[in-house]
């Protein structure tokens, strides 16, 4: 009997069945064969939220929540967000390798150029009511752009995956900037291609009447290592909306807009939002043993606090704790900090959390950073969206290269009504 195999024994039946086993894994489908009659389905693997199951194969990113690793095509994320910028980052997961100077120096060019966005697409920012969310916004104009590149949508041609991928990673902060603008009634700062990506970002974001924006080297370096670490993360639920959505073969424009509406929601990008609110609601140090006590009594979630795969101290928000202090050099400090501080350090000595294995997450620093740098709580989940629009263009390229992919489409097990006849609504008592 191969060693690499499972022996299951079906006990309605006694009959035995050997399953190969892979890179720890079996196949789903291998259960199928297992029935107690030839007229049986077969036997399927029941996977609410998909905690065991493995929907790919990757090789972009790997974590290890259990010893707090975490690494883009090998190269550990410290290691990137010391020496990378974010560009030679999304370089390195939407192509496979770190760029030679001059591939770099191409890509570089090519973002620089897509930076534009149609002055159509203006006029639907200036349609949103003027209290919109910056996110519902970027949901509703990503999706939008698939039908200003209808040559989007020949996904199997390799010439135009390429183009989509240098549009989407340029245009995103262009439209997350417009968005912002549009809510605070400014009017609209167009690209300056003279400045990095995060530069040119925070131009669009905050120029006001100068000829020319100069960013802060200290914040824009920060931005720069925050999109560095939310570039990609596996297969979350954003990327896996990427990944399901783009199975259909759809345009890449609509995948994101489904990827970023997934990301939304408070319990993916918009956690850090939800974390700033904790913090204000806590008001000071004094009264976080009072919250804390809340919290393990079940009343409410320490927010920023857990991950389905960190058992450990998430390695991104190890980074984030630096660079705040980084940036409060800069902004003067943000007193919701020492709050956070003080909950990180009585929770991480909490039996609850320590049985529990809740260690902060990458959302407990980055929405105090932010704040500090002046953005309003709704644009967090935007800063979100757009570096990870790499990684869910890196996933996205990976699964239409992938033969053994298919349209995702789950299976279910119906508990619902027997067969029953239709009784007209005259018929039916009140
Ligand atoms: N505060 C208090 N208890 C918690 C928390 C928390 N933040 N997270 C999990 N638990 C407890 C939970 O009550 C449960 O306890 P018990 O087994 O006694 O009933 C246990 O831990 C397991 O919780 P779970 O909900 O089954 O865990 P999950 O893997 O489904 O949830 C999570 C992961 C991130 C949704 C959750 O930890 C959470 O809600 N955290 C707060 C929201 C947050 O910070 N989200 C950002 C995630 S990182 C950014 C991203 O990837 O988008």
């Amino acid at each position: 009997m191969p060693r690499d195999s499972l022996t299951i024994t079906d006990n309605r039946t006694g009959r035995t069945y050997e399953i190969p086993v892979e890179h720890n894994t079996i196949r789903a489908f291998d259960l199928r064969q297992i029935k107690t009659d030839p007229e049986d389905f077969g036997l399927m693997a029941y996977d609410p939220a998909y905690t065991n199951t493995a929907s790919c194969k990757s090789r972009i990113t790997y974590i290890d929540g259990d010893r707090g690793i975490l690494r883009y095509r090998g190269y550990p994320i410290e290691q990137l967000a010391e020496q990378s910028t974010y560009l030679e980052t999304a370089y390195l997961l939407v192509k496979g390798e770190l760029p030679k100077p001059s591939h770099l120096k191409a890509f570089d060019q090519n973002i620089r150029l897509h930076t534009i966005i149609h002055e159509n697409i203006k006029k639907f920012i200036d349609g949103f009511h003027y209290d919109a969310h910056p996110m519902g916004i970027l949901v509703g104009t990503v999706g939008a752009l698939s039908t200003f590149y209808t040559d989007a949508k020949r996904i199997f041609d390799a010439e135009s995956r390429r183009i989509q991928t240098h549009r989407l990673i340029a245009k995103m902060p262009t439209l997350a900037a417009f968005a912002y603008r549009h809510s605070i009634g400014m009017p609209y700062a167009y690209p300056d291609n003279d400045l990095s990506y995060t530069g040119n970002f925070l131009n669009m974001l905050f120029k006001m009447t100068e000829l020319r924006y100069r960013p802060n080297p200290a914040l824009e370096r920060a931005i720069d290592v925050l999109f560095i670490i939310h570039a990609d993360h596996e297969q979350n639920c954003s990327t896996s909306a990427m990944r399901g959505v783009g199975s259909s073969q759809v345009d890449p424009y609509s995948a994101i807009a489904a990827a970023t509406a997934a990301l939304y929601g408070p319990l993916h990008g918009g956690a850090n939002e939800a974390v700033i609110r904790m913090l204000m609601e806590i008001g000071s140090k004094e009264r976080v043993p009072e919250y804390v006590k809340r919290v393990k009594a079940g009343e409410i979630r320490l927010m920023g606090f857990g991950h389905r795969i960190y058992k450990n101290y998430d390695p991104r928000a190890k980074i984030c704790r630096r660079i705040a202090g980084e940036v409060f050099e800069v902004t003067g400090p943000n007193p919701l900090l020492d709050i956070a501080i003080e909950l990180e350090r009585i929770a991480l000595a909490d039996d609850y959390f320590i049985t529990h294995k809740l260690y902060p997450n990458v959302d407990f620093y980055s929405g105090i950073i932010y704040q500090a740098m002046g953005f309003p709580m709704d644009m967090f989940p935007v800063l979100f969206a757009i570096p990870r629009t790499s990684g869910w263009l890196a996933q996205w390229i990976e699964m239409l290269q992938d033969e053994e992919q298919k349209i995702a489409r789950p299976r279910q097990i119906y508990l619902g009504p027997e067969k029953r006849d239709y009784v007209p609504v005259s018929e039916r008592p009140e």
